[in-house]
């Protein structure tokens, strides 16, 4: 039997969740709420029930799960609500705007024995699961780093993403997917210090753009650009290891992979550049070299619903765990305290 969710917030990503949930196959659609009439008389043209109040969401007791698609700001109060109802609760990224807000949205999961979590879904990403391949095969060696960019071209959107008090801000938006990318790559311990700057290029509130830089303990980094002013973009990730380096220029290509087979090289033929002749900077004798394509991996974004009602039913353990949220958004609060200050901070 398929169990009953609802989504409340019928915007963007809310219209979005309404059509994907269904095609997890594992979820029915009850229907949604959204504080816009406008919104609810949309859904119903779609033939989709509007509830017409939240409470009265909330009362359905077919009800299992609830998907809270709202501005970021109001996350907590509309999950709290939800979970106190007795619903689980699937929240959009970001989670919320504070650590202590974080804790009693999991508080709130914990005292009504519900299931909570983030909708990470950028976990389904080819690109970066290429980069996850590389990193649990050992393919190219250990890795000494990582970079992960996202460039637009058309500034932050003009609607509450512009604005601080809604949560707005590059780094909120898509940072926390990249971050969490990073993260699962690289690891959600031995982090060590966070160093962050902003870009003010068309919107003076919040930030469109930024760069973050994450230090392990160990050595590794983890650097993460999102630009939104970048008429030409840069590669998508670029990744550094023990034996190799691994490089996908467009989220649509593939990874490309060159793998050290021979340090040493008997002849190199320097380089002509303006200002004389190099043999450092050369590029390598392709014979020293193994260079492949990995196979685009497979990904299915509908299994975020499946394991998240799986778990709900006591058969599975949620695929973003709370100590993850957790890390995440930790790294996006030193983040906006390394902007603050100026100067990298420690974690
Ligand atoms: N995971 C992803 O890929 C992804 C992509 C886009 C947006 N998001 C996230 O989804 C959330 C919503 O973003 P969006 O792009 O859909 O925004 P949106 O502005 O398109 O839609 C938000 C909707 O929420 C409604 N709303 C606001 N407060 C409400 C409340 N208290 N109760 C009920 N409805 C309320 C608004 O009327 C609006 O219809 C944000 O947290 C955003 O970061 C996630």
């Amino acid at each position: 039997m398929k169990t009953k969710c609802a989504v409340i917030g019928y915007g963007g990503m809310g219209g979005w969740h309404t059509e994907h949930l269904l095609k997890s196959d594992v979820a029915e659609l009850a229907g949604i709420y959204d504080i816009k009439k406008e919104r609810c008389d949309l859904a119903e043209s779609r033939g989709i029930r509007a509830y017409a109040s939240r409470e009265e969401l909330l009362a359905d007791p077919e009800i299992e799960v609830v998907t809270v698609a709202i501005p970021n700001d109001v996350h907590e109060e509309v999950v709290v609500a939800c979970l106190d109802a007795g619903k689980n609760v699937i929240c959009e990224k970001p989670v919320t705007l504070s650590m202590e807000s974080l804790e009693r949205m999991i508080e709130a999961a914990k005292r009504n024995g519900k299931i909570f979590s983030v909708h990470q879904n950028r976990r389904w990403d080819v690109d970066y699961l290429a980069m996850k391949h590389l990193s649990e095969t050992g393919e190219i060696g250990e890795i000494i780093n990582i970079e992960s960019r996202i460039h637009g071209s058309r500034g932050i959107p003009s609607d509450w993403r512009g604005i601080k008090q809604y949560g707005g801000g590059m780094l909120y938006d898509w940072g926390v997917h990249l971050i969490d990318q990073a993260l699962m790559v690289l690891g959600f311990d031995g982090i060590k210090s966070v160093r962050c700057t902003f870009e003010h290029i068309t919107n003076d509130e919040v930030d469109d753009g930024f760069k973050l830089w994450i230090n392990y303990e160990d050595g590794k980094e983890a650097f993460i650009e999102v630009g939104t002013y970048n008429f030409i973009a840069m590669p998508r990730f670029y990744m550094r290891a023990k034996h190799g380096s691994a490089f996908i220029s467009d989220w649509r290509e593939n990874c490309r992979v060159a793998k050290c087979k021979a340090w040493h090289e008997s002849d190199v033929v320097p380089v002509q550049t303006a200002a004389g002749l190099t043999k450092t900077m050369a590029p390598r004798d392709s014979i020293t070299l193994d260079e492949y394509q990995l196979e685009r991996p497979h990904s299915d974004v509908h299994d975020y619903y499946r394991n998240f009602i799986r778990t709900a039913h006591g058969e599975d353990t949620q695929f973003v765990t709370h100590d993850q949220m957790r890390v995440v958004l930790k790294v996006i609060m030193k983040a906006f305290e390394s902007v603050e200050c100026g100067e990298k901070v420690a974690f």
